[in-house]
């Protein structure tokens, strides 16, 4: 919003990473990030606090971004950081301004909050409600938000549609299409475009079981499919599966929230999309195991990458350390290399055993690991990283390695969904 113009203050009910903030660095790693902050702090455009009051007297449009994570031990989200953010900012609200979720959340959400808003807000319904899903991608998050595929917003009024062309003109004239729908049609697109693509992704992971049982290259067979427009090839890469905060926690969400409108059938195929993207990591396992000659016990396993895709430190989720912690479980001595996921991964899981390089967690491996697609992983020299390990054999869980290369190099190569 910055970059776009405006006058902004970020709020955080976490002290470090407001202070961070401020100090124009990123609590996370995201690809430019860092850059786009730094000139707009320091020319004062943008700033952080932890005060909502601060916020709420400074703000005519208040975008809502927290987080809406998977309940424990349930497959529905947690909305309860949206309505504490709706508490924290309605009391000091005084004069009229439009409040904008961007969260991604269980239909029928925005409704609720408007009446809480509403409720709670000096202003009473002046203090307008509209829904604004976020369709960036992590590692992609600054192109996705200044160059979006689309805006998609839920309205309940002409004054507010009006304002969100005012706040969005910068993109609507560079040609961005711009969609108003209800409240409820907003927060269905977000869901179930996550859904589509969680099921992309899980389908041709099926494809992959039927070629590994076939003696079929599902690289081959996604290349051929993607000549159709009507498929296209973009999430099409058959592999490790899908992790993150969003896709696995969204289609579980969405599974939830459909039982409880009574249409639980609409979305039971979502749940052989989730346990075909779970089976892929039993399946890493497996081929691991085997290549070890049957068992991990006393077998050094090279880990590359932590991170739940590439370009990002996000471990949630991580189909990546779900592998590795099953194979340390299962009696491997694991070591773990990521370009920037290392220092996550440690907090999350401290008793894998961590390397700062790829190298270096290969040193001694009786098997190889490649489980985030990393650059910097592809640019290996298969004949250098040969000479270092105890025996050559690599595993590639995202079909990101040429075969020919490594093998050429001495390297037993195996993939999923590939002979
Ligand atoms: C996803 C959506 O792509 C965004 O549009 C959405 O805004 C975001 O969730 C969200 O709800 O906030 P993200 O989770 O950042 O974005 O990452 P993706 O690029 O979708 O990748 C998700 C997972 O699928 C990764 O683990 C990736 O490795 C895996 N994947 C992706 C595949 O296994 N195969 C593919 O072909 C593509």
């Amino acid at each position: 919003m910055a970059e776009l113009g405006y006058e902004v203050i970020g709020v955080d009910a976490d002290p470090d990473k407001a202070a961070t903030l401020q100090a124009g660095r990123a609590p996370f790693y995201e690809p430019g990030l860092d850059d786009l902050l730094a000139p707009h702090i320091a020319s004062g455009r943008l700033r952080f606090t932890t005060s909502a009051q601060e916020a709420a007297e400074f703000g005519d449009v208040h975008f809502v971004c927290v987080g809406t994570p998977q309940r424990k031990g349930e497959f529905a989200a947690d909305t309860s950081y949206l309505d504490a953010a709706i508490d924290a900012l309605a009391p000091h609200l005084t004069k009229p301004c439009l409040v904008v979720g961007k969260s991604t959340v269980p239909v029928g959400t925005a409704s609720r909050l408007a009446t809480r808003l509403a409720e709670r807000a000096p202003v009473g319904e002046a203090a307008e409600l509209a829904w604004n899903p976020e369709f960036l991608r992590e590692g992609h998050a600054i192109e996705d938000t200044l160059r979006p595929d689309r805006l998609v917003v839920g309205i309940r009024s002409a004054a507010a549609e009006a304002k969100l062309r005012e706040v969005y003109a910068p993109l609507i004239d560079a040609g961005v299409p711009f969609l108003t729908t209800d409240f409820a049609t907003s927060e269905l697109v977000k869901v179930s475009a996550n859904a589509f693509l969680a099921t992309k992704i899980s389908f041709i992971n099926a494809m992959a079981e039927v070629c590994e049982a076939s003696g079929a290259d599902v690289t081959q067979l996604a290349k051929a499919l993607s000549f159709d427009p009507r498929i296209g090839g973009l999430f099409l890469n058959a592999g490790l599966g899908f992790g993150g905060g969003c896709l696995p926690k969204d289609i579980r969400a969405f599974m939830a929230r459909a039982g409880e409108l009574g249409v639980d059938q609409a979305l039971t195929f979502l749940r052989e999309v989730d346990a075909i993207n779970m089976r892929r990591r039993f399946k890493l396992v497996d081929v691991a195991r085997e290549a070890c000659g049957g068992g991990f016990l006393g077998r050094r396993v090279a880990v590359l990458g932590a991170a739940f895709k590439p370009e990002s430190d996000d471990i949630r989720d991580s189909p990546a350390l779900n592998v590795a912690a099953q194979v340390q479980l299962q009696g491997g001595e694991v070591t773990v290399y990521d370009p920037k996921a290392t220092d996550n991964a440690r907090k999350m899981y401290p008793g894998l055993g961590y390397a700062d390089s790829a190298f270096d967690a290969a040193r001694g491996a009786h098997v190889v690991l490649h489980l985030t697609e990393w650059r910097e992983f592809r640019a290996i020299d298969p004949a250098e990283l040969g000479a270092v390990v105890a025996e050559r054999h690599i595993i590639d869980g995202r079909n990101a390695l040429d075969p020919a290369v490594w093998r050429a190099a001495g390297w037993t190569f195996r993939a999923l969904g590939r002979p």
